[in-house]
């Protein structure tokens, strides 16, 4: 009798557990899926550099990277997205990358410059190719959605962004690392130890080269912030050139570049994210 009893105890127990790992595992599931994909954190850090024109003290940079339309975000969220960056009253907008997941499996291709031009930024909007934007024959495409939507595309470009008092500051844009050419010498030798400097490049591991050249702030994405972390042990993928540095703030090289990698907004490969909520950052420059 005591057996059997023992026995329906342990099995009820048994039962109990495995129903209670299921549930957590298929609520995690759903909230990896359904949940976390959908929020959106407003990430604000401050920037300090003694090369910054004071004119230039209180200026809002605005980051958003790899929305990889098309896998588990859609033009609805970007819309959303658009008035909630508009909110915060950017002075310059930097998109780092990654547009569209699959460019030639996408059905909705002319849809997305009218909404990426209700972006505002009085002082520009800038971007870069990301390894998505030159896969799936996207090169072109990304190109002119960019140019319909006024973004200034920099592939191995530096340009000046300038006040009506003649100061200005240094924005630059590295080509994609693994699928386009970028030049780091030719472009980054046009930088100067005097004039703040913004490095947009979309994989971030590369910083290790950048630092070596007068960037005062490298911006990039490509990581998702690993998509899914595991908890205590961290990213549980990370890209190729998005191992070393996946998330967050980093101070890189002797020059103690600035390096800032966002987690992007959408998904690739797989619809989740997980402990890596999507994000925009807004950077306000202070004179140090
Ligand atoms: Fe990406």
């Amino acid at each position: 009798m005591e057996k059997t009893y023992t026995r329906r105890s342990f099995l009820k127990r048994f039962l109990s557990l495995s129903f209670g790992s299921i549930l957590a595992a298929s609520g995690g599931y759903a909230y990896a899926k359904y949940v976390e994909p959908k929020r959106l954190d407003i990430v604000r850090k401050t920037i300090s550099a003694s090369n910054l024109p004071a004119s230039f003290d209180g200026i809002n940079v605005l980051q958003f990277s790899d929305t990889h339309l098309g896998l588990s975000y859609h033009l609805p969220q970007l819309q959303n997205l658009v008035e909630k960056m508009n909110a915060l009253r950017p002075d310059i907008v930097l998109f780092t990358g990654d547009l569209i997941d699959i460019p030639n499996e996408y059905p909705y291709t002319n849809k997305v410059a009218p909404i990426l031009k209700q972006i505002q930024a009085p002082l520009g909007k800038y971007s870069i190719y990301g390894n998505h934007d030159h896969g799936g024959y996207g090169t072109e495409l990304y190109k002119e959605i960019m140019h319909q939507a006024d973004f200034k595309l920099l592939t191995n470009e530096v340009h000046k962004i300038e006040l009506v008092d003649q100061t200005f500051i240094h924005i630059c844009g590295l080509d994609d690392v693994m699928l386009g050419k970028p030049e780091y010498s030719k472009t980054l030798n046009q930088l100067q130890h005097n004039v703040f400097s913004i490095a947009m490049v979309h994989e971030p591991d590369v910083a290790v080269k950048v630092a070596n050249y007068e960037v005062d702030l490298q911006l990039s994405g490509h990581s998702h912030g690993g998509q899914i972390q595991i908890p205590f042990y961290g990213p549980l993928i990370t890209p190729p050139f998005g191992t070393v540095y996946s998330e967050g703030s980093y101070e890189v090289g002797q020059s103690n570049m600035q390096l800032y990698v966002n987690r992007g907004l959408g998904t690739t490969r797989l619809p989740f994210r997980f402990l890596a909520t999507p994000e925009v950052t807004i950077f306000t420059l202070r004179k140090a």
